[in-house]
């Protein structure tokens, strides 16, 4: 049985001060028993340190939002594996798709940093997903396949393991227009067995695979009910302590 695991994408959102204020927030209202489900907090860069420090002696843990695949050098602007870690991160949001749209970033450069995240010792949350153009064209499939195999490039079925893939349609993401439960299942389905094709059945079924797009409180617990949705990766509605907390609930619930 996969452990479920809810992670919050802050994206450009939260400065030191209201950093505190969520985390001050999150810790009131998650004071339940989480029973093995797994909480990540990804805020922006400059409050990194902070929410290590706060979330020190909780069950939260600590993510970036994206990394450059060098060590250290020449590269204004770019954060460093060692750096995330030394601030307390153990995860790494990669390849989310405002990344791709924004700074055109592509399967081979995501998978670049996969690779370089996982020899680093963080684990990253590697996203993927079909525009609304794709999806209204019927290449969904194809589309997603593409980006899993390109993202996972080289990747050994031992490294495959320990990441999260996150399943965003971007047609879904900030929209309130959330995937159907069958939508969400269908995709990660086929993400399955795609993942047995490379790695194997033991290795694909270990995968968490999330869902983005959209997750509320209002529709966590039948996104979280389907088989092969592991959890849930949540822009908008982790900005505030309520509806977080209540999508953490929902995934307690259907642990
Ligand atoms: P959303 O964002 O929940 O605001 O749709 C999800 C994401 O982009 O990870």
């Amino acid at each position: 049985m996969r452990a479920k695991v809810i992670a919050g994408n802050w994206k450009m959102n939260k400065d030191f001060r209201q950093t505190e204020e969520l985390i001050d927030g999150l810790k009131k209202s998650v004071s339940f028993d989480l029973q093995g489900v797994s909480v990540i907090l990804c805020p922006p860069f400059t409050s990194l340190e902070l929410a290590a420090r706060l979330v020190k002696g909780t069950p939260f843990a600590i993510g970036g939002q994206n990394m450059y695949f060098k060590d250290e050098g020449a590269f204004t602007g770019e954060i460093a594996p060692a750096m995330l870690k030394s601030v307390g991160c153990r995860y790494v949001i990669l390849g989310h798709s405002e990344r791709r749209q924004f700074f055109g970033e592509t399967d081979e450069f995501i998978n670049k940093k996969v690779k370089k995240a996982l020899a680093s010792g963080l684990i990253p949350i590697v996203c993927v997903g079909e525009t609304l153009q794709q999806r209204e064209q019927n290449i969904t499939e194809q589309i997603v396949t593409a980006q899993v195999r390109g993202v996972l490039s080289d990747v050994s079925a031992q490294n495959a393991e320990k990441l999260i893939l996150a399943y965003e349609p971007v047609w879904a993401i900030g929209t309130g227009r959330t995937a159907t439960p069958q939508q969400a299942e269908d995709v990660h389905a086929l993400i399955r067995k795609l993942l047995t094709e490379l790695y194997g059945g033991t290795t694909a079924e270990r995968v968490i695979i999330q869902y983005g797009g959209s997750v509320k409180a209002d529709n966590a617990a039948d996104l979280l009910w389907q088989p092969n949705v592991d959890g849930a990766l949540v822009g908008g509605a982790c900005l505030k302590a309520d509806s977080f907390s209540a999508i953490i609930r929902a995934a307690v619930a259907r642990k």
